[in-house]
């Protein structure tokens, strides 16, 4: 595990603090880009690209809330700043069934029951027996690329 310095550590803290919280608006607006994303997630970015939901933000299936994001995020600017992590193996989402949330409200919603009640029917069905639509669909990356970094 690399260490930082004392001046180090606070040069990362400030730059987490602008980052994530005290540049207000502008900051939230640049961290919310699948570009600051992928300037972590390489790897993501690439199966993303090869996926069905290239047209799809990250955030839009990735997010708990703003405020677990914005912690989150912190979190993670901190660990990758002290050089405590590994890019080669990112945890599995913690919270499956928010993004599972996510798919729901793109494709399930009013307008496609209508046009599509059989598939609603044949989904609601499917449900009973797992908990997350990930169970069955690759979602938003490419399961081999993805498989490669492991
Ligand atoms: C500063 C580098 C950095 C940036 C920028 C970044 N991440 Fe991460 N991300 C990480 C690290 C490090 C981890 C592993 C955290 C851990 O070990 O708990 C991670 C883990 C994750 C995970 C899996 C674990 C979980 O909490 O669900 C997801 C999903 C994720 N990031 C999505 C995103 C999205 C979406 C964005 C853009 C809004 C983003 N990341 C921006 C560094 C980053
Ligand atoms: C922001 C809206 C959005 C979210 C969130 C979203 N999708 Fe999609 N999804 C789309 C769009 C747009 C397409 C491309 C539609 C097309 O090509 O017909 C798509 C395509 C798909 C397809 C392929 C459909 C086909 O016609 O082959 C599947 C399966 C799918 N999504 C499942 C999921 C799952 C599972 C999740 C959650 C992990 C999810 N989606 C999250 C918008 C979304
Ligand atoms: C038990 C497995 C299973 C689960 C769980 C599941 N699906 Fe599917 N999904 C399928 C199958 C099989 C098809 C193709 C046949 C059909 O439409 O029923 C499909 C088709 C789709 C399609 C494409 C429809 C098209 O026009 O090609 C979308 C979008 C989709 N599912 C989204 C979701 C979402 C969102 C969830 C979570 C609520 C989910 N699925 C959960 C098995 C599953
Ligand atoms: C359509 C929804 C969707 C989109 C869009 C999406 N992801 Fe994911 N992502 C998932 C799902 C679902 C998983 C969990 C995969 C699994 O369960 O095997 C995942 C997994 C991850 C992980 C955990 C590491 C791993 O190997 O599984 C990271 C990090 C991540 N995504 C980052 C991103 C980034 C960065 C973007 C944008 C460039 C993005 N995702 C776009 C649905 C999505």
């Amino acid at each position: 595990m690399r260490r930082l310095g004392p001046i180090g550590t606070v040069i990362a803290i400030i730059a987490a603090v602008l980052i994530l919280g005290g540049g207000g608006y502008g900051a939230h607006e640049f961290t919310t880009q699948d570009h600051f994303c992928a300037s972590c997630h390489a790897y993501e970015k690439t199966s993303w690209d090869h996926s069905d939901h290239s047209d799809v933000g990250c955030l839009d299936c990735h997010t708990k809330g703003f405020t677990y994001d914005k912690v989150q995020g912190a979190r993670k600017v901190w660990l990758t700043l002290t050089g405590q992590v590994n890019p080669h193996n990112d945890p599995l989402p913690t919270y499956p069934e928010e993004t599972s949330q996510n798919c729901v409200d793109c494709h399930m919603t009013g307008e496609i029951g209508e046009e599509q009640p059989f598939f609603i029917a044949r989904h609601e069905r499917y449900m009973e027996r797992v908990s997350t639509c990930q169970a069955c669909h690759d979602s938003g990356h490419d399961k081999r690329l993805q498989r490669m970094k492991r």
